[in-house]
């Protein structure tokens, strides 16, 4: 629908418009590219798929069950009673909006009791909700440094810890991933030239499921006198004992990091970020972040929603245990039947790497004609030639559902490379014609 959108538009200023010639410059949406490349080798478009009801470690698509690894559910909160319930007397109290920012359109109770619940679960003084966990990242980093200051990022860090670097306007190192000794040496050659730094990493990589060494980064922070920020979108409810984050699986203070960060959309089942952190800090970017003050604030109803998962979090660390158990059988599975599962560590997120997007592709239609939904991640989300199809894992998935496709993708990886490798050939004679 979008893609008819932007024809007509292009077409009805004769296509070369430079306000609405979008057509034009599809040809750098990679995404755009693949599928097109994709659809002239037979494979179906995998992307925007509707799914009939919520997406838990099942899912119905097209009326057909499937069984789906493409949820960030993954504490199986998502539709618990309770959090309908919280959502629905939010909803009566404050209806669905909260109308503006929060800044001078004033709060509701649900976003302290959020705030508070966050900053406690760190045992940090205070907390700042946001309406998207991607512009939580863009918006401190953009808001909170400047030209003089310099960012030293993950070489994998996600696309919205990125774009908040760029956007701050200071001097940008990436170091190679998960790579401390990289890191140092950066910090060795470059800390001085400028005045404020700050060392930024995930909790648990997004892409490849490994987890950064954190008691090293924080003694690099003290050394190189640096923030540390951990965006911790797939670790909070995922690692420790108690789901509290990879503090928790390091049995470290959390207050030796400076900003602790995670989106609410993956294990607290609603949609936003926070940052929760020192009381300067937070009230800093309640005063001034462009992503908080000029923008509407968290529709009450999520806030709920959040909290009362964080809550059933707190209370059943079993859901915990259970995905922590299914994540490592699901990993260890996967290599005893030869897959290539990259770094990943068995928590929550693994990848299986096939390398060619074209193959991921084309392995992800397979799986999906057979009942498995999971998504082929390629460039630019991961590395040219790592493409992988990612698994996300629930705590509701059984060793059934994970032999069901795992066994599957043993079956179908090699007709799927046979389809790319007989693809290529064909073009490869053709141009030699
Ligand atoms: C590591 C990381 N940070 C930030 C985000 C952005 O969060 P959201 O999708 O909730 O906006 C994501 C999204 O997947 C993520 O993986």
């Amino acid at each position: 629908m979008k893609n008819d959108h932007f024809a007509q538009a292009g077409s009805a200023h004769g296509q070369g418009g430079r306000a609405t010639g979008f057509n034009r410059m599809r040809s750098k949406l990679s995404f755009d590219r693949l599928v097109e490349m994709g659809a002239r080798m037979g494979m179906k478009n995998p992307l925007f798929v509707c799914h009939e009801g919520a997406a838990k470690a099942t899912t119905c698509i097209g009326g057909k069950e499937y069984i789906n690894f493409s949820t960030y559910d993954y504490l199986d909160i998502n539709t618990h009673p309770e959090l309908t319930e919280a959502v629905t007397e939010a909803a009566r109290l404050y209806g669905t909006s909260a109308g503006a920012s929060r800044l001078v359109g004033g709060e509701r109770p649900p976003h302290r009791v959020l705030e508070r619940a966050i900053a406690d679960l760190y045992g940090v003084e205070d907390c700042i909700i946001y309406v998207s966990g991607h512009a939580t990242n863009v918006s401190t980093l953009g808001f909170m440094f400047g030209a003089r200051d310099a960012i030293f990022h993950d070489g994998l860090a996600h696309n919205s810890l990125v774009q908040g670097a760029f956007l701050s306007g200071a001097t940008r190192y990436s170091y190679n991933h998960n790579d401390c000794d990289s890191l140092e040496a950066l910090l060795r050659e470059k800390r001085d030239q400028h005045k404020h730094a700050i060392i930024v990493t995930e909790g648990l990589f997004s892409m490849d499921g490994n987890i950064p060494d954190l008691p090293r980064l924080i003694a690099l922070k003290q050394q190189y006198d640096c923030m540390l920020l951990v965006d911790e979108a797939h670790s909070l409810g995922v690692l420790g004992a108690t789901g509290r984050g990879v503090h928790e699986y390091f049995g470290i203070e959390p207050g030796a990091v400076d900003m602790w960060m995670s989106t609410l959309s993956k294990s607290l089942c609603g949609c936003g970020g926070f940052i929760a952190a020192s009381k300067e800090i937070v009230e800093f970017l309640k005063l001034g972040s462009p992503g908080f003050v000029f923008s509407v604030g968290m529709p009450p109803v999520i806030a709920a929603a959040c909290k009362k998962a964080l809550d059933i979090m707190l209370r059943e660390p079993e859901r915990v245990h259970k995905l922590q158990k299914i994540s490592q059988y699901f990993l260890k599975y996967a290599q005893e039947k030869g897959l290539d599962t990259g770094a990943a560590q068995g928590y929550a997120v693994v990848p299986v790497i096939v390398g060619n997007s074209m193959v991921a592709g084309f392995l992800a239609q397979a799986l999906f004609q057979r009942g498995i939904f999971a998504m082929p991640i390629t460039f630019p989300a991961v590395k040219e030639g790592t493409a992988r199809l990612r698994f996300f894992i629930s705590a509701a998935h059984t060793e059934e559902h994970v032999r069901t496709a795992i066994d599957a993708v043993v079956e179908e990886l090699p007709g799927a490379q046979a389809t790319v490798d007989a693809y290529m050939q064909q073009t490869q004679v053709k141009e030699q014609d």
